[in-house]
């Protein structure tokens, strides 16, 4: 994988997704055999939008890996806010440091700053399109908890339109066999119809779309529930009228299964009650953490800075 750019999950096959998650699990068990790996190694980290988990994950992942980070968190704070392209700031970026992760609000940035680096470049999320590596995060929880990637029943529920964690994880779910999708969405928050026309109907995936959350819950292997993205919303009246179309609370989780294991990408705002992390099926805090480690494993390949101390 080294020299190589992650703009969407397909970027790999199924047989790096694999490797790259048993190094994830080599280092979650002995980290500190990994504390020195990237040492010299400088990672950029450009946020053109908002982020917590995304952007303090990669630097943290660096840092443990014995690199060193740089960047900046918000546009503003950048030559972007003079009009410098992204093409050329990336060229510039990509001559101080060997690997970068970049956020940006458009669709299809990360594939244009990734024709102007010649380092790695990481998408960090572009605008309502892909997330890879939240996916990498959801795949690496999902064969932790669930032990197994295939004939799962996955219930995607909330903001299917803007959500690129839907996305990007229904892309990379529907490459393992017999996986079958419950979509539970308002109509206007429906998943865009590239992801069955190009996706689910390929693949020969099994779906099928519903309202109520209540009628699919007690089917459902995985849930991963969403937030509504107020940010890509161009009307604030629709935004308030469909922020709160779905809450999980305990009264819902009463009628699922026992080993339902209930995801989120982070940050909620309403949909999961606070009453629900105490349940043994919430997942959402382990996932934080998965989200590092499948970031260290992901930088050490794409860097070739291979092998901890035995
Ligand atoms: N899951 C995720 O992308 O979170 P942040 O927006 O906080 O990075």
């Amino acid at each position: 994988m080294k020299g190589r750019h992650l703009i969407e999950p397909g970027n790999f096959t199924i047989d790096e997704l694999d490797k790259l998650f048993s190094l994830a699990e080599t280092i979650m068990k002995n980290p500190d055999s990994y504390s020195e790996v990237c040492r010299g190694k400088v990672l950029a980290t450009l946020f053109f939008e908002p982020s917590t988990r995304t952007r303090l994950s990669f630097e943290a992942a660096m840092l443990r890996l014995g690199g060193s980070t740089l960047g900046f968190a918000e546009p503003g704070a950048s030559s972007t806010s003079k009009g410098e392209s992204l093409a050329d700031t990336i060229r510039t970026v990509a001559s101080y440091v060997d690997i970068i992760a970049m956020r940006n609000p458009k669709e299809g940035a990360a594939l244009l700053a990734s024709q102007y680096s010649d380092v790695p470049v990481i998408n960090a999320g572009d605008g309502g399109h892909h997330h890879p590596t939240q996916t990498l995060t959801d795949l690496l929880t999902i064969r932790t908890i669930k032990k197994k990637m295939g004939g799962l029943t996955i219930g995607l529920c909330g903001d299917l339109k803007f959500g690129r964690t839907v996305h990007s994880l229904a892309k990379a779910m529907s490459r393992y066999p017999g996986n079958r999708f419950a979509l539970i969405s308002p109509p206007e928050l429906e998943i865009p119809d590239y992801i069955i026309s190009r996706v689910f109907k390929p693949a020969g995936v099994s779906f099928s779309k519903m309202l109520r959350l209540e009628d699919v819950i007690g089917d459902l292997d995985i849930l991963y529930m969403t937030r509504v993205q107020k940010e890509r919303f161009f009307n604030e009246q629709d935004y308030i009228r469909l922020k709160d179309s779905y809450i999980l609370d305990t009264e819902k989780m009463r009628l699922a299964k026992k080993d339902l294991c209930v995801l989120h990408p982070l940050p909620r705002v309403n949909e999961i009650s606070p009453e629900v992390d105490s349940d043994p099926r919430a997942t959402y805090f382990q996932q934080v953490k998965f989200g590092m480690y499948a970031r260290m494993a992901l930088i050490t390949q794409l860097l070739g800075c291979d092998g901890g101390k035995k």
